[in-house]
């Protein structure tokens, strides 16, 4: 029996993209199309513990300013060259649309706080898996100075909140890198 179809193909087919138009814009609809997707993931006790900063535009310069300033300010051995701080500033205009995705646990005395994350996570692969059927490309980043404060604060974040990821998103150019996964071999242990 052949299991492969349309979603799991998707699910195998999409990788992350080797570059995105940087000009070309996303309109809006295409922004909430991958934005709704993002919330059906599966939450315990409806917790949705989730919320998105889109960055568009301008703003994608004060987010490269708060990436370098967080880069200064989070210590790094050895310390990142300066060419490269500047690389990361400008990082966020390689695309049109930058996504904070934020995992936001809830007050609910049931929520936990790993279940929250977990959550969070399903929510991400939902907007790669959305963004990948109707034509856009994403990349993620994080790295250190993701979790720092200044990022903390340019994206208003909660102490209880955590990034999950920056989304980029556009429209994808050239060839991304091929899939590659080591297989189940080793990852299931089979009881009956
Ligand atoms: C939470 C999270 C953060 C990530 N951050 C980065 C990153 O900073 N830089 C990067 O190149 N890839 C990042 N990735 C993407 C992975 O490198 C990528 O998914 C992996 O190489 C597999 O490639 P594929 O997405 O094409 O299957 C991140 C992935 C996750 C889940």
């Amino acid at each position: 029996m052949d299991y492969s179809n349309e979603v799991i193909r998707a699910i195998k087919n999409r990788r992350s993209a080797a570059k995105l138009s940087p000009d070309k814009p996303v309109g809006r609809e295409m922004i909430e199309a991958v934005l709704d997707a993002a919330i059906w993931a599966p939450n315990h006790h409806l917790t949705e513990p989730w919320r998105f900063v889109v960055i568009t535009g301008d703003e994608r310069k004060r987010l490269g300013d708060a990436i370098a300033d967080a880069i200064s300010s989070t210590p790094s051995d050895p310390p990142m060259p300066p060419e490269k701080v500047e690389r990361e500033r400008t990082r966020p205009l390689t695309a049109p649309v930058v996504i904070a995705a934020i995992c936001s646990p809830s007050q609910d005395k049931r929520a936990v706080a790993q279940e929250e994350l977990v959550a969070g996570g399903g929510a991400l692969q939902n907007m790669l898996l959305a963004a990948h059927s109707i034509g856009l490309g994403t990349k993620l980043k994080t790295g250190p100075y993701s979790y720092s404060q200044v990022i903390r604060g340019f994206l208003n974040m909660r102490d209880s909140e955590s990034l999950i990821s920056f989304v980029y998103l556009g429209f994808p150019e050239g060839e991304a890198a091929p899939g590659k996964r080591a297989g189940l071999v080793g990852k299931v242990d089979w009881r009956s």
